[in-house]
């Protein structure tokens, strides 16, 4: 796959990209800019579990990625008073490994895990008990002589994180009390969100530059943040430091960024569908083929923000395109190639 720099993925293989998205974390709910309806249903939660002097109960958040899951709980955390303990469903590999983590915790612990469609299954039902009435059945040695040892745990609590809510098993889901979609941020939301990072980073922004960088953040701030890092790369090299729209609009070119935050990606997802389908539908599984992305890459980051802005429609019979699309990539209905933004 190409290098994008839209990837949602978490940038776990870059140290110092992760200790600077880090710093930009908001570490309580003043800071948080957005989410308002959730963050709203949290402290309600949370000031009724402080007064009754009990943890919180369970917490499943999904949605988009970037969209600031980790963030979330981390708050959550920080406004219990609580520490947070993070890890990830392919990391929890056997029960033994989940009985080590949840013994390890202490009364009103967080427990964050990240992915959690992706718990092996007896992972996964060691886990139930462990939520349902924090006692945790592991087994002792292997065949006739197997024994099963029950232990009292702290009172935890559990974030989970997932970008397909619909991965998850009925049964783990039922055991979260808290379930909540993080939704895309509005535009304004996003500028704000620039500001803070470029007050905190020490960046010089333009205040129209900031706007004109938050249409094209794709509403997430995990791109926000990196979009701003690298016009001020482009900023240092080409230009004063000062971030104007000139400087803005030149760096985002050489990103191939285009004003709806679209990369090459998408626009190729979408020309795909209009060349090869007459605008759809067409099946996912085509599409992957078509474009050479993975089934999952174009389900959990490339389509939702293209549904969220009217580029992309999911039917039973597959992805359509809109009107909105052909007249956003310069192209007629009926195929011909007007004047390509590509
Ligand atoms: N940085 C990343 N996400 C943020 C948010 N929701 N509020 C403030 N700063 C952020």
């Amino acid at each position: 796959m190409i290098d994008r720099i839209v990837d949602l993925a978490a940038d776990d293989g870059d140290a110092i990209e992760q200790e600077l998205e880090n710093t930009l974390r908001p570490k309580d709910f003043a800071n948080y800019i957005g989410q308002e309806r959730l963050k709203q249903n949290l402290k309600l939660a949370i000031a009724a579990a402080k007064k009754r002097g009990e943890p919180i109960d369970h917490v499943l958040l999904y949605g988009p990625p970037g969209l600031g899951k980790t963030t979330m709980a981390t708050v959550i955390a920080n406004e219990m008073g609580a520490q947070v303990r993070v890890t990830s469903g392919p990391a929890i590999e056997r029960a033994g490994d989940l009985a080590s983590l949840l013994t390890n915790l202490q009364d009103g612990d967080v427990l964050f895990i990240d992915e959690i469609h992706r718990l092996n299954r007896t992972v996964e039902e060691t886990l139930y008990a462990a939520m349902e009435d924090f006692k945790l059945d592991i087994m002792l040695g292997k065949g006739p002589s197997a024994r099963s040892l029950r232990l009292d745990l702290p009172q935890f609590t559990i974030i989970g994180a997932t970008t397909r809510a619909g991965a998850l098993a009925g049964p783990l889901r039922d055991r979260f009390g808290h379930i909540h979609r993080l939704e895309f941020y509005q535009p304004a939301e996003i500028q704000q969100i620039i500001e803070r990072a470029a007050d905190i980073l020490d960046v010089k922004i333009k205040q129209e530059a900031a706007k004109e960088l938050a249409k094209r953040a794709r509403l997430t701030p995990r791109i926000a943040n990196r979009l701003l890092k690298r016009v001020r790369d482009y900023a240092d090299v080409n230009g004063d430091g000062i971030i104007d729209t000139t400087i803005s609009d030149k760096a985002l070119a050489l990103l191939e960024i285009d004003e709806l935050g679209l990369d090459p990606a998408d626009r190729m997802l979408l020309v795909a569908i209009i060349d090869s389908y007459d605008g759809g539908p067409v099946g996912v599984e085509t599409l992957a083929a078509l474009t050479a992305e993975e089934r999952s890459t174009i389900e959990d980051f490339i389509e939702p923000y293209l549904m969220q802005i009217g580029l992309l429609e999911r039917t039973p019979r597959g992805r359509k395109v809109t009107a909105k699309t052909y007249t956003h990539l310069g192209k007629s209905q009926k195929g011909t190639n007007q004047s390509s933004l590509l």
